[in-house]
């Protein structure tokens, strides 16, 4: 798998776009509308714009039912926008796209192979010799923690290490693009802070632009280069805020940094109405 070049000047009459800055995933006022149960529109999605940069870590953070997963299934190709434009790496997305890696909330291991042929599946799949997909998982296996538990079936494991299963999933593919939607979300506390740092130094070894989707706003600070706001739905843009915390970071101590709380206080007044708004409907809803 190729990787993304570093935007330098080039002898070459031309240029690779990356050299020109384009953007590893770009939305243009995307708008997303869902056909009803009693035939008419929902909008999930409305004139949202999006820009993530080769490279770039970027978190997007909202209430319950904004539109992230909808914007996580337009950039993987899953969903179709009503209105305006999804590209990725300068083309516009047709289809699922090889070269983007997906990350869900809940665990997306087979359940009836173990550790070992879940992560040979993907390697497989794209037609590696078994003998090469075999010591490529090993490899995989051992970067994230899981060296020795190679015979395991998923039930035999704990939500951590189901996880770090999916990571290994996911890496051993060299994607240029990992999209993930709430990925640790389901785990306890302690498990997910070591898990984000896992990630975050996987990603650090690799060139894969980012877009985390979560619900917290703690997990969206301590990972991303910039993180965006969205209101709830509609989903559109409410803010857009550049991470200055310096990197290598460690996420169970990074939040107490006065930058971290910083960031925190003025992300949090643009979200907190967005929180209610949301809260509120499901209240109304629940009635
Ligand atoms: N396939 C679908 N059909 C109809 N409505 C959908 C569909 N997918 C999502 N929605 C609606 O679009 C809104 C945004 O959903 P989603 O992107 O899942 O939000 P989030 O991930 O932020 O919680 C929600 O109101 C949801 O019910
Ligand atoms: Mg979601």
């Amino acid at each position: 798998m190729s990787t993304i070049k570093p935007m330098t000047n080039s002898s070459n009459n031309t240029p690779s776009a990356y050299e020109h800055g384009t953007p590893a995933i770009e939305l243009q006022n995307v708008t997303k509308l869902f056909r009803t149960p009693s035939g008419g529109a929902y909008t999930a999605l409305q004139n949202l714009t999006l820009s993530v940069a080769p490279g770039e870590f970027c978190a997007v953070v909202g209430p319950t039912g904004c539109g992230k997963s909808t914007t996580l299934s337009l950039i993987a190709g899953l969903e179709r926008p009503s209105a305006g434009e999804v590209q990725v790496m300068g083309k516009p997305v047709q289809g699922i796209d090889p070269r983007i890696g997906y990350v869900f909330q809940t665990d997306a291991v087979f359940p009836w192979k173990n550790v070992l042929r879940n992560v040979t599946t993907g390697p497989l799949f794209r037609g590696q010799s078994k003998a090469d997909a075999l010591k490529s998982a090993r490899d995989w296996i051992a970067r994230v923690g899981l060296a020795g538990f190679e015979d395991r079936y998923p039930h035999q494991l704990s939500g951590g290490m189901r996880k770090r299963v999916a990571l290994a999933q996911t890496f051993i593919n060299g994607p240029q693009i990992l999209l993930m939607d709430e990925p640790f979300s389901a785990l306890d506390v302690q498990t997910r802070t070591m898990m984000e740092d896992e990630l975050l130094n996987l990603w650090a070894s690799s060139s894969a632009s980012v877009v985390f989707v979560t619900h917290d706003l703690e997990e969206a600070i301590s990972l991303a280069d910039r993180v965006y706001v969205i209101t709830a739905g509609p989903g559109t843009i409410k803010g857009i805020y550049h991470i200055d915390l310096p990197r290598p970071r460690h996420v169970a101590e990074i939040r107490f940094e006065p930058r971290f709380v910083q960031l925190y206080q003025e992300i949090w007044e643009d979200l907190r109405n967005e929180v209610v708004i949301s809260y509120e409907r499901t209240k109304q809803k629940g009635r």
